[in-house]
């Protein structure tokens, strides 16, 4: 939730800021700003809106400086507006702040400020900062940051200025994440790295309570007592293209589009052809601590908690380790029993996910063996397990999440299989044939991918609906969570996902003509339980969609649409049956004229309780 960029060096700033802004914008988009130091003045420019709104306001009455922060917003404390709006002074105008999190004690701060002389001009928490940087301000501004962040309580990574210790940008992050783009003779400060990688790939992450001071001539890193640091800097794989939309008219579109190729991604280099093993000694958790777990506990928000649930089917079956699914939000404020033969599993695109880093902290302290899954390299989730299985999805840009659930179910699928080889639960026979399976899901990808022109003329007919129900059962019910979840999150359209054996106990009085029903219903262990339902909902005039496998005639007679998927395993059938469902969401949106990758009232990452 929120981006914020800095930049020192000999380029022009403002388009740095703006461009890197954009690469950051999906972490908020309700209001931008940007302040650069010019001589001896800090020029501002805030606007209500994207960072097109903030381009349009440059282009009309351009800024000049030599080096700047920005800041695009996602709202917590104060309105959408320009005046609540980053970057934020203080009572001076000589040194401002962005800053992404939230300062949970800023109201007694502020009350304490304002009885000190502090004028407040926004409704933010923010503003805190700028004034309590203007208090202990005596000549360093790194030594005014150390005091007031001894005084902040809460979530923050700032970037701070002032033209009265010029040329230097004061960054600290605590909590939400901060990297620092090492460069010829320049230097960035960013929320992540897709706004460094066209100027380098030579990267800093900071860890919490750190401090960088930014100048000309280098970066100095610290802890908060101002002890000096030597930071490791990481050399980025990632590469500017794959941040691109290359020809696709949305993010989305492209990133779907991109799945095959990241479950391949996803899967190599981790299978062995010739054991026909699974080797995750990469992820830093050995065979031998594996060997000893005893259940499983995967933690997880929103489209990577429904990854979780398709995990649990695969561990269970494959491994057949007892398995809990449990929101992050929830699971960080019960009274948990974990004990040493637990293994938790923390599934994360982002890394950065505060509730998901809440409910681990909260789960380390019980001592259990930790492993996440995270798309982002370094992220504080990866950092703070004990080890990390990556995703290879590479930079997923639309808010809506599409390549990084794929690939968290490729990963889930290989640790199932590898803790299944551990624990000797399936004979070799079994594994391999599970291997080939799994190794013939991206080809079978494509083959759905192919069809997305029917699946958009199929879209195109529902776009005026405004409920939709999904259901599935076992290893297709988490699908039906999150085709409901894809199509209310871009298209804004009222969408429940339900397991088929709970449809009689309530949603069934939902069911008419007006409410259509996207069954998901490959045929595996439950296909007879999902007629019965197709039958209950045609006998009330409700309108069925099915995703089925296409060699399944039956199918077609009962329903009044099919989406033909290639038949797999049915316990893979997840990797297939997802892509119809975000294709259909997608095109709906797209044709209803949402911002289908930044969506209304999102962010990407969700840094924020
Ligand atoms: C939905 C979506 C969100 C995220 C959730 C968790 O499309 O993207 O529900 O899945 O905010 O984010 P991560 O995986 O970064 O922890």
């Amino acid at each position: 939730m929120c981006g914020i960029i800095g930049y020192i060096g000999p380029k022009s700033v403002v388009p740095i800021l703006v461009e890197g802004l954009k690469k950051l914008e999906y972490r908020g988009y309700d209001s931008a700003g940007i302040a650069v130091v010019n001589g001896d003045q800090i020029q501002v420019r805030r606007v209500k809106g994207k960072i097109s709104a903030l381009e349009k306001s440059l282009d009309k009455a351009p800024l000049n400086g030599s080096y700047g922060v920005g800041h695009t917003r996602w709202a917590t404390h104060g309105r959408p507006c320009e005046e609540n709006a980053h970057p934020h002074q203080d009572c001076t105008g000589s040194l401002v702040v962005v800053h992404n999190g939230i300062i949970e004690n800023y109201l007694p701060l502020k009350r304490k400020l304002k009885e000190e002389g502090h004028t407040f001009r926004t409704e933010t928490d923010t503003e805190v900062i700028a004034h309590l940087v203007e208090k202990y301000f005596k000549g360093s501004l790194e030594k005014a940051v150390l005091h007031t962040v001894r005084e902040i309580e809460g979530a923050y990574a700032i970037a701070v200025l002032s033209t009265q210790d010029k040329g230097k940008i004061v960054a600290v992050k605590s909590g939400p994440p901060a990297v620092v783009g090492l460069g010829e003779g320049e230097y960035f400060v960013s929320s992540d790295i897709n706004p460094l990688l066209s100027h380098t790939q030579k990267i800093v992450f900071l860890e919490d309570e750190e401090m960088a001071v930014i100048e000309p001539q280098g970066v100095k890193f610290s802890d908060l007592e101002g002890n000096v640091l030597k930071k490791k800097v990481d050399q980025i794989s990632w590469s500017p293209l794959m941040i691109e939309k290359r020809g696709f008219k949305h993010f989305m579109l492209k990133e779907i589009i991109e799945q095959p190729q990241v479950v391949r991604d996803t899967l190599q280099g981790r299978i062995s052809l010739d054991s026909g093993k699974i080797c995750l000694e990469e992820t830093g958790i050995s065979s031998k601590h594996l060997e000893k777990i005893a259940k499983v506990v995967i933690i997880a928000c929103g489209t990577s908690y429904h990854a979780g649930l398709v995990g649990k089917c695969f561990i269970e079956t494959l491994a057949q380790i007892p398995v809990d699914v449990e929101f992050a939000s929830e699971y960080r404020y019960r009274d948990f029993i974990l004990d040493e033969k637990a293994l938790v599993i923390v599934i994360s695109q982002s890394g950065e996910t505060a509730d998901s880093l809440a409910a681990l902290r909260a789960v380390k302290e019980k001592n259990p063996l930790s492993l996440s899954i995270c798309n982002v390299v370094n992220s504080s989730i990866a950092r703070d397990t004990d080890g990390v299985l990556y995703t290879h999805a590479g930079p997923e840009i639309g808010v809506a999440a599409t390549k990084t659930f794929s690939a968290q179910m490729a990963a889930l699928a290989l640790l199932a299989l590898h803790l299944a080889q551990v624990k000797g639960r399936l004979d070799e026979k079994t594994r391999l044939s599970f291997i080939e399976d799994l190794l013939r899901i991206p080809h079978l990808m494509e083959n759905i991918l192919n069809q997305a022109e029917s699946i958009e003329d199929l879209a195109l007919k529902f776009i005026s609906f405004s409920h939709f129900l999904y259901l599935g059962r076992w290893v297709n019910f988490p699908v039906a969570l999150e085709g409901a979840l894809k199509l209310k999150e871009i298209s804004y359209i009222h969408a429940e996902g339900y397991p088929g054996g709970e449809m009689k106990h309530g949603p069934i009085a939902l069911i008419d003509e007006k409410m259509p029903t996207m069954v998901i219903v490959p045929k595996d262990r439950v296909y007879d339980k999902m007629l019965s339902n197709i039958s209950e909902i045609k006998t009330r005039a409700g309108y069925l969609l099915a995703v089925a496998f296409e060699d399944d005639k039956e199918i077609q007679d009962r329903v009044d649409k099919v989406i033909p998927i290639p038949p797999i395993n049915p316990l893979f059938t997840p990797f297939l049956t997802t892509l119809p469902l975000q294709l259909f969401a997608y095109y709906i949106a797209a044709k209803r004229g949402a911002d289908v990758d930044q969506p209304r009232n999102l962010a990407k990452s969700v840094t924020v309780e």
